[in-house]
């Protein structure tokens, strides 16, 4: 399978040493990076422009890299009947994104697959969906300077935290307005179960953890299920769990194998 990327840091490079082991069963042709990317991950080539990375006829793009590139090239690699496989799925918050994608896979006959990043039980979740979700909560727990810069900690002294805060409470979508670069997993759920504006998010700043702790409850006509994923950061970068980078490995792993689970 050949694919291109989208980024040039830490998800791409962990994926790139994957492909790069797999004996050719999944080939990076090359990838989107920006101006001020220092040399590719990997042995394939790197472009400012999406144009070159399609020319070399991927199957499929990876976005690795923020939530703009979703904006800036979504809809175009879908329109050149390319799959996307998309990370940073708080873009997919944004309605107006998701319909143009929607739109474009079902016209190309293509597809937007999202992988399950640092959390457990999308898989549980969009199967109980079928009969009927009554309530979804998720409550991420990292430590106070994992929330620094985003716009919904303006003006609060995370140094100053010396017990679990809660930094946000309220709806999926506003979740991922006010935290762009930690609240993927936030739309993931969302996108999985019950929306953007149903599902129930919780955020903590705790200096207990060194951890990123994802927990997730779900009641319907099924049942309950809570899901506890306690996902070390990666090393390169503490906003991003290592288990994310290893989620696309799986799925790009599943694309090519004769049995999938
Ligand atoms: N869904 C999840 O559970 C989950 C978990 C972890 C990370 N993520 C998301 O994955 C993405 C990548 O994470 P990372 O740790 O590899 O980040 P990183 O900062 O290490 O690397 C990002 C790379 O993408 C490049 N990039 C950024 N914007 C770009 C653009 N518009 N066009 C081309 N290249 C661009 C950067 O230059 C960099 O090379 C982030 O958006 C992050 O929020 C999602």
């Amino acid at each position: 399978m050949k694919i291109g990327l989208i980024g040039n840091g830490t998800i791409a490079r962990v994926v790139t040493t994957h492909c790069e082991g797999s004996d050719g069963r999944i080939e990076i042709v090359g990838a989107v990076v920006l101006s001020e990317d220092g040399p590719s991950v990997g042995c394939h080539p790197t472009f400012k422009t999406l144009d070159p990375v399609l020319a070399m006829g991927p199957e499929l793009i990876l976005e690795c890299a923020a939530q703009q590139a979703v904006f800036d090239y979504g809809t175009q690699i879908l329109k050149a009947g390319v799959d996307l496989m998309v990370i940073s799925v708080g873009a997919l918050a944004d309605a107006g994104l998701r319909a143009n994608l929607e739109q474009e896979a079902r016209a190309q006959n293509t597809k937007v697959i999202i992988p399950a990043g640092a959390l457990a039980g999308l898989d549980a979740i969009t199967a109980a969906k079928t009969d009927g979700l009554e309530r979804v909560l998720l409550r991420t727990r990292k430590p106070p300077n994992s929330w620094a810069g985003a716009p919904g900690v303006e003006g609060v002294d995370l140094d100053g935290i010396t017990e679990p805060t809660t930094i946000f409470s309220g709806s999926a979508g506003a979740a991922a307005r006010a935290f762009p670069k930690n609240a993927n997993v936030a739309a993931a759920v969302a996108l999985a179960g019950i929306g953007v504006d149903e599902t129930q998010v919780e955020l903590i700043a705790d200096p207990g953890v060194t951890r990123n702790i994802h927990h997730i409850e779900a009641e319907g006509a099924f049942g309950r299920l809570e899901i506890d994923v306690q996902a070390e950061p990666s090393p390169n970068n503490p906003k991003t769990s290592h288990l994310a980078a290893l989620s696309i490995v799986r799925q790009l792993d599943k694309l090519t194998e004769p049995i999938q689970i």
